[in-house]
């Protein structure tokens, strides 16, 4: 099996994890989860979306997040910006508190973008084309997902053409990587295959990533399903935090030291320190008065205590 020798995992749990609490999180333990993050090795950071507060009140904090963090050097700090006014108020404050990032999220289905973003796919893609030419032209990466790439909590099954067609349209307005995401975790290997290979016709295969929620437990199978097409960037969250407020039931994306412990397992670098990832879950774990959502996590703890 020709499997990549090292893989980047851009973590998700302060933006996809957080967003989805209801319990209202200070800005001060987003920072500290981030920072923790980051010294566990994490070269890739989610850190906060700028959509409407209305609607996803737990990132209403996002640019007090973004001034409060230390930054690492050779961390690439990502936000979301579903429009113009997103784009904007992220680029806002000095240049030092820029993302370096940003993400447009579009979806393969039609009724989730009415849902999520409030628009159809084709406004969805207008949306982003000034965003997308603003980021670029302040020498900003863009990267766009695309949501329920294998299924819809409202349309059902999602057919990998509708998944090429949204990955072509984001390549035309000059999206650089895209993620494919499972938004409420019902794909299967397979099914995950035929999604990824679908976006690999409009973009190489350097520039698509993987994103699995876990819901029906299929993640870390999809995770290595991938691996196999020679995808080798995944999103993924400490603790398994997360879940989408636009996608009833969905949990949260496959646990970031699940995904470790597999790729470490089978000899692929990643550049982690698991035990001190291990601790960045615990601490935001605790904070919600949990245990983590990862087996690893769990299984690496309960044997700390033994
Ligand atoms: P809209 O209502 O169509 O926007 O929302 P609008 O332009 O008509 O503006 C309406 C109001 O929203 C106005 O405020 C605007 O100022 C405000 P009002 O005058 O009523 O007080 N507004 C904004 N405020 C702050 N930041 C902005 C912004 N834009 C407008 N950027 C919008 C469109 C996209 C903003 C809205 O639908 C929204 O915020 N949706 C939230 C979507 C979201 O965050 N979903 C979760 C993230 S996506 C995800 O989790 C999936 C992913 O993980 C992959 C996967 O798993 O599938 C990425
Ligand atoms: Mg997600």
């Amino acid at each position: 099996m020709n499997l990549p020798g090292q893989v980047k995992l851009v973590e998700v749990g302060a933006r996809d994890g957080l967003q989805n609490e209801k319990q209202p999180v200070p800005a001060s333990v987003k920072i500290e989860l981030v920072q923790r993050l980051q010294d566990a090795g994490l070269t890739h950071i989610e850190a906060a979306s700028f959509v409407s507060p209305r609607w996803v009140p737990q990132m209403a904090d996002n640019a007090q997040v973004m001034a409060g963090i230390r930054r690492k050097p050779g961390v690439r700090y990502s936000v979301l910006t579903p429009n113009l006014q997103g784009l904007e108020a992220a680029l806002a404050p000095a240049r030092a508190l820029w993302p370096d990032e940003i993400v447009v999220f579009g979806s393969a289905s039609e009724a989730f973008s009415q849902r999520n973003i409030n628009c159809s796919i084709a406004e969805s893609i207008d949306r982003f084309r000034p965003v997308v030419a603003a980021a670029l032209a302040q020498g900003i990466a863009v990267r766009g997902t695309i949501s329920c790439a294998v299924g819809c909590p409202y349309e059902g099954e999602i057919a990998p053409e509708r998944v090429e067609e949204v990955a072509r349209l984001m390549k035309e307005i000059g999206v650089q990587q895209v993620g494919v995401a499972d938004t409420i975790g019902v794909g299967t290997p397979f099914k995950v295959q035929r999604a990824l290979e679908a976006a690999l016709k409009a973009y190489d295969l350097g520039d698509v990533s993987g994103h699995f929620h876990d819901t029906y437990g299929q993640a870390l199978a999809n995770t290595l399903a991938s691996l196999q097409l020679g995808v080798r960037q995944f999103d993924t969250s400490v603790a398994g935090l997360g879940g989408c407020p636009y996608a009833k039931g969905a949990t949260g994306n496959v646990a970031t030291e699940d995904v470790v412990y597999l790729l470490h397992g089978m000899g692929i670098d990643t550049g982690i320190d698991l035990d001190k990832l291990i601790d960045a879950g615990k601490f935001i774990s605790d904070f919600f008065g949990r245990p983590p959502h990862s087996r690893a996590a769990t299984a690496l703890l309960n044997k700390r205590n033994d």
